[in-house]
């Protein structure tokens, strides 16, 4: 591939165009191709187990009632209206002692779109605007956004490109009126940003610049009114690919992540790739960094490069050009892809603060985390390795959560994610493989469920992997994690527990390679060969939620039910759902119900990506409703359901992406048509956008 992203002249081209597969653009400027190369796990573990030859009884471990079995449950930021109270009672939080209730969110469900309409499609009664745009200026100094004159120095000083993890956080004080906005910026698309023939080093510098993570304060005139962002505000922040990171736990300071510019190996320049994430107790923010590997050029011969999708090929963009630390094969810097692929924590609400990559949570894909405090008070994330046939994982703290916004309860809180134990998922069920059918028809009982083990990898500072020390194993977590035979999953994406009943919801994308020649079959968790639309495990911790033993079941296995037999939503009649594929990022609303964003719905369903509500509980559990859809190339993300506000915000990723810069298949969210004259701050270039939805 062209090292020169300048646009279609060189890139798109040498893409190709697959029909029916994911955008060809997507494949390599945001994963690395990562569905064409031989980068998923080939590991020879064990996967499927039978549920007698397990001490459980499975019946008995799903008879626990979701309150009795789940040991949880905080979630609401210190800096928010509602104190993080600590487990209290039953352990759980006021959302939970309240059960499940009406949303004050109503809405009919729209249709679905056609996978072409530019639009952003949203229920009758809503309307919509974006809250900022790529380019929008930040801080006082920055320039106005014009794309015919973008340069790196600008767009450093600029909202940056493509969003994935978003949160809106209260400020405190702020009285409905004022919050901090995170999100991150997970890749670039050169071919729409950057016109042919623009400067390729300065068009590298903005592709660098528009990476990373931002933190934007936002007012309103009340909670009733839309946000708006406040340019030049004391929190706005830029994190880019210079800034620096602390890296925390076992793997700081030890010889696998020294490099040149950083001898004691503990002060890691920028992060690359960041995904999906999730918002803390105590008021931080956690962004995965996922493909990182599309980064980096390396030898690409040994075990660890293979394992995470290290290669010798000229990357899409070239940075390796600019910065020697982007080419392992440099002299110092053998350990730089080391330095990536971690958990990264931020502090909004300080924006002198030093963000730290947390080693002890492990190194993969990761696509986030999401953190819930059990009873007893230790902090569990629960994080997905988004790659074919890879793995599911959960992190228990040491230490232990403390209530409060004291200095003394913050210091603590913010080491929670430096030391822990770190797990990894075996799924049983109880149905032979032999049962579920390639199109994923019902196991004979009727339902897709099971039992499942957390299987240990670093316990008490101690690791479980014969052969590896703990950095080892926290370094190269895939490798370890092959060695104690887990259960290979369809790419996990967001994992996300209830703050209602504990349980834990597993977003399986997609895994279109499974039952291929070579590869794994079907299995109960992941019960469809060549899994285009993907599904979603609801897992139930049976002995806490830091404990190792959980229950599991399908609560979706997605698709469009009027032209593919093996939906399922949970029994619920599959003529009264909305027809959905490719779930990624999950969220709740404060009355416990799920909603899903999608990302590849064109490419399997024919629909545009959207965001979907689910109900968990009652007659209607399983009743999947779609809230919006998003314009043509996009996927949604975010999401974020402020239901007693009555809206919903998502992240307009990638929108046009399949597009030239002189031939561009979005125009959102501005919607110049080509040919007319631009209104200022509108340009004739789709714009990747956090946006609002609220009651019209
Ligand atoms: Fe960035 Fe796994 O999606
Ligand atoms: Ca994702
Ligand atoms: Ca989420």
């Amino acid at each position: 591939m062209s090292a020169t992203p300048d646009g279609t002249r060189t890139l798109l081209p040498m893409l190709g165009h697959t029909k029916g597969k994911r955008s060809p653009v997507t494949c390599a400027l945001k994963c690395d191709n990562a569905c064409s190369g031989e980068v998923c796990n080939t590991s020879a573990n064990g996967y499927f187990r039978d549920v007698a030859a397990t001490a459980m009884s499975r019946r008995a471990v799903l008879g626990l009632g979701a309150v009795g079995a789940a040991a949880v449950v905080l979630g609401t930021s210190i800096t928010g209206a509602q104190p993080a109270a600590a487990d209290s009672g039953q352990g759980l939080s006021d959302a939970a002692r309240k059960g499940f209730k009406n949303s004050k969110l109503k809405f009919d469900a729209i249709a679905p779109v056609a996978a072409d309409v530019d639009a952003l499609t949203v229920p009758k009664g809503f309307t919509w605007q974006p809250i900022i745009r790529w380019g929008d200026p930040l801080f006082a100094d920055s320039p106005a956004f014009d794309v015919t004159r973008q340069s790196a120095a600008a767009q450093a000083r600029q909202f940056g490109y493509n969003n994935d993890y978003t949160d809106i956080l209260p400020m405190p004080g702020g009285k409905d009126k004022r919050a901090v906005l995170f999100t991150n910026h997970e890749y670039t698309n050169e071919n729409i940003m950057l016109p042919a023939g623009f400067d390729p080093a300065e068009g590298r510098a903005i592709g660098r610049a528009a990476h990373g993570l931002a933190v934007v304060e936002l007012e309103r005139k009340n909670k009733n009114k839309p946000w708006n962002y406040v340019q030049g505000a004391a929190n706005n922040r830029r994190f880019l690919t210079d800034t620096t990171y602390e890296l925390t736990g076992p793997v700081a300071g030890t010889d696998l992540v020294k490099t040149l510019d950083d001898p004691a190996g503990r002060s890691i320049r920028g992060t690359l790739g960041n995904c999906s994430g999730g918002t803390t107790p105590w008021g931080t923010v956690l962004s995965g960094e996922e493909n990182f590997n599309g980064y980096f050029v390396t030898a690409g011969t040994s075990a660890e490069d293979k394992r995470y999708g290290l290669t010798s090929k000229p990357t899409a963009r070239g940075w390796e050009q600019d910065e020697p630390r982007f080419d392992t094969r440099n002299p110092g810097y053998a350990n730089e892809t080391n330095r990536f692929g971690w958990i990264v924590e931020v502090d909004p609400f300080d924006p002198q603060s030093t963000p730290r990559k947390h080693s002890a949570m492990g190194r993969f894909k990761h696509e986030g985390a999401n953190v819930i405090v059990g009873r007893d008070g230790h902090v569990v994330a629960y994080m997905g390795d988004d790659e074919r046939f890879d793995y599911l994982y959960k992190f228990v703290s040491a230490g232990t959560y403390r209530s409060g916004d004291s200095r003394e309860a913050r210091r603590n809180n913010m080491n929670l994610l430096s030391e822990g134990n770190l797990y990894v998922a075996r799924f049983t069920g109880d149905s032979p493989a032999a049962e579920i059918t390639g199109t994923g028809a019902l196991p004979s009982d009727g339902a897709f469920d099971g039992s499942g083990e957390w299987l240990p990898l670093v316990v008490d500072g101690t690791s479980a992997v014969p052969g590896m020390s703990v950095a080892q194993v926290l370094t190269y977590t895939r490798l370890a994690a092959d060695t104690v035979a887990p259960t290979k999953m369809d790419r996990c994406e967001d994992v996300q527990p209830s703050l209602t009943t504990g349980k834990i919801y597993v977003a399986c994308t997609n895994n279109s390679d499974r039952g291929k020649a070579g590869k794994e079959g079907a299995t109960e968790p992941n019960p469809r060969t060549e899994n285009r639309d993907g599904h979603i495990v609801e897992i139930t911790e049976t002995r806490g939620q830091g404990g190792t033993r959980f229950a599991w079941n399908l609560l979706l296995v997605a698709g469009d039910p009027a032209k593919n037999p093996s939906a399922y939503f949970s029994g619920f009649p599959v003529d009264k759902v909305s027809p959905i594929s490719c779930p990624d990022n999950l969220a709740f609303d404060s009355v416990g119900n799920l909603w899903i964003s999608t990302d590849g719905a064109p490419s399997s369903i024919g629909y545009a990506d959207g965001l979907f509500k689910v109900t968990l509980d009652g007659k209607e559990r399983g009743r999947v409703e779609q809230f919006l859809a998003v314009p043509r190339d996009a996927e949604t993300c975010g999401p974020i359901v402020h239901d007693e506000e009555r809206s919903v915000f998502v992240a307009v990723q990638h929108p046009g992406e399949d597009g030239s810069f002189a031939a561009q298949n979005s125009f959102f969210p501005d919607y110049v048509q080509a040919g007319s004259t631009p209104k200022p701050g509108q340009a004739r270039i789709p714009r990747p956008s956090i946006v609002q939805v609220y009651r019209s």
